[in-house]
């Protein structure tokens, strides 16, 4: 993963305006006050809050990053380019409304002008490079390279620091502070996000040159309020602006229709277009490398890496029900202020002890353990999350919504939506949804957003979560027993260690754990039982993963078999 090292230097022009959004988690945290050195938090029903400020919807937040991504550049620098210069520069073409800095593969610098003048000259007085012993793909993007005909390069100026991971979680004794810290150093910064979706826009540009009436939107973690640094960024190439014109059909008359190419199914015609942008990605896309085309799967798509901004990138086409769980999700995380730390948490807590990987296999994903902690926040006493068939009935008949046969109908109204107050803490949610998952009948009960009581199996896969539109698949078939065993296991020790006082950096380390449950695990299964568990694992893994990857992780494995006997 490019953006694991990921490390933004946020050194803004002196005259930009800044939001410095890292600081204000804790105000994000509503009904936060300080007393002396301790802060302590109360979380009061969101909905008073969002009565109060009025909330953004994900589509507006989203068509707002759209246009400021629209109206910006992403420029490649020199690590020691002077900002000063840098600026006085940009500002003979146009006002710059914000400019930061970071670095990848190299030094990067996204420039948001105020207006798409400043881009477009910006754009006319670029050069072609010129090249002696190699071609160039003479393609014009908003992604440049800043040069300098004098010989002095860059000024004598210090090279940016790099921003690193604040480790205060490890300092702090609260586990309520400590979560929250958790939080603020890992998620996405407002200068990641306006990447994102400068990404998604220059990607963009690529795409019209085919259907110019497309766009393409991120979605998935790095819009729904749980992304992560480091997450991969998710696209959907949406094509539907291209058939727009057919609601104004008339009822009778003379009437023009475009004369189309017709192919036997819809997916035949996403993996048709999503082939083409892969081969124009891979031919011709400034910074897109190791492009891969994964047409086969359930959702066809094209995964590659780039590189200027770090990111990988998984692009798909028509996935509109992943876009409405995406704001589904979204929903949820702005709801109430415990949802984001709490899910955060157990991300992190997963991603610790390999309950979660970056590698395909029989691991429960991202998205699963999401829906996990949102389905143990539905059921608490008064309920923190309102079902999904709740949220279905507060809506008003303007938000029905039915995508691919699917009613993906629900409000995103926040002032509709109340509930009861619920004063529990982190702490006692975190320790509970420890509890809640080491006691739940994973084999007879479901994982389902939907509503209260019904959350009868029907299927025999180990784990069974049910997709939030898509009510007839399992977004957890995947998991094998072995390693819902093993989620299970850490579920039971983690909420042992918090009874018994432990602090977030002793639940988060895997040694700690492992420990523990070395002890309990030998007693209570037999070896030849775990290392049939083992074995299980990788055959499913290997089946699913013949790659390089895969093998490497096999070896990983059987190192772990033969350290243990
Ligand atoms: P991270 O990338 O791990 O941070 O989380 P993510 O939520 O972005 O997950 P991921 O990249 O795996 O998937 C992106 C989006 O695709 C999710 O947010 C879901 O909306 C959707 N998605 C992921 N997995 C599934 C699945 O198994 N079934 C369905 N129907 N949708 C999925
Ligand atoms: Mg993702």
């Amino acid at each position: 993963r490019f953006m694991e090292g990921f490390s933004f230097l946020t050194k803004m022009a002196s005259f930009t305006p800044l939001s410095n959004q890292r600081s204000s988690l804790m105000n994000i945290m509503s009904g936060q006050c300080v007393f002396g050195q301790k802060k302590h938090l109360f979380f009061l029903p969101l909905s008073e809050k969002k009565k109060k400020n009025g909330p953004k919807s994900l589509r507006d937040l989203r068509a707002e990053r759209q246009a400021q991504a629209e109206r910006s550049v992403l420029v490649s620098c020199h690590p020691k380019t002077h900002e000063n210069k840098f600026l006085k520069y940009l500002s003979r073409h146009g006002n710059v409304n914000k400019c930061f800095f970071y670095e990848s593969f190299g030094t990067y610098a996204v420039v948001e002008f105020s207006n798409q003048d400043g881009v477009q000259s910006l754009l006319e007085s670029a050069a072609m490079p010129s090249v002696s012993h190699e071609s160039v793909v003479p393609l014009r993007s908003r992604l440049l390279s800043l040069r300098n005909v004098n010989t002095v390069d860059t000024d004598k100026q210090s090279a940016p620091s790099r921003r690193t991971c604040p480790l205060t979680v490890f300092l702090l004794t609260q586990l309520e502070q400590q979560i929250v810290s958790l939080t603020e150093a890992h998620s996405l910064t407002d200068e990641n996000t306006r990447l994102r979706f400068l990404v998604c826009s220059l990607l963009n540009d690529i795409a019209a040159a085919y259907f110019p009436q497309s766009s393409i939107k991120p979605f998935g973690s790095s819009v729904n309020g749980f992304g992560k640094l480091g997450c991969d960024l998710d696209m959907i190439l949406d094509l539907d602006g291209t058939s727009e014109g057919n609601a104004n059909m008339p009822r009778s008359g003379m009437y023009m229709e475009y004369l189309v190419k017709r192919t036997s199914s819809e997916r035949a015609v996403t993996q048709s277009v999503l082939s083409v942008i892969a081969g124009c990605l891979d031919q011709f896309g400034p910074g897109c490398v190791g492009v891969q085309k994964i047409l086969n799967a359930r959702c066809p798509l094209v995964r590659f890496a780039h590189q200027p901004s770090g990111f990988q990138c998984d692009l798909t086409a028509s996935n509109r029900v992943a876009m409405r769980s995406t704001e589904l999700l979204y929903l949820f995380g702005e709801l109430d202020a415990r949802v984001r730390p709490l899910v955060f948490t157990v991300r992190c807590w997963a991603r610790a002890h390999g309950v979660t990987s970056p590698i395909p296999g029989a691991w429960i994903t991202n998205f699963s353990l999401t829906i996990m902690v949102l389905f143990f926040l539905q059921r608490r006493n008064p309920p923190i999350l309102p079902t999904l068939d709740r949220l279905k009935e507060l809506a008003e008949p303007s938000e029905k919504c039915v995508l691919d046969g699917n009613d993906c109908t629900f409000t995103s109204d926040f002032h509709r939506i109340s509930l009861e107050t619920n004063t529990e803490t982190l702490d006692q949610l975190l320790g509970d949804f420890f509890e809640f998952y080491s006691t739940f009948i994973f084999n007879r009960m479901s994982i389902n957003l939907g509503r209260y009581g019904k959350e009868h199996k029907p299927e025999l896969h180990p784990l069974y979560i049910q997709n939030p539109f898509e009510t007839s698949l399992n977004i957890s078939k995947n998991v094998n027993s072995s390693q819902l065993e093993r989620f299970v296991t850490l579920c039971q020790e983690s909420a042992w260690l918090l009874q018994s006082g432990s602090h977030l950096n002793t639940l988060l380390l895997p040694s700690h754990i492992s420990v523990v449950r070395g002890r309990k695990k030998r007693k209570s299964q037999p070896a030849s039982e775990r290392i049939k568990g083992l074995l299980e694992s990788l055959r499913i893994k290997n089946n699913s993963n013949n790659t390089e990857a895969g093998v490497t992780v096999v070896g990983l494995c059987w190192c772990v078999v033969l350290s243990q006997y």
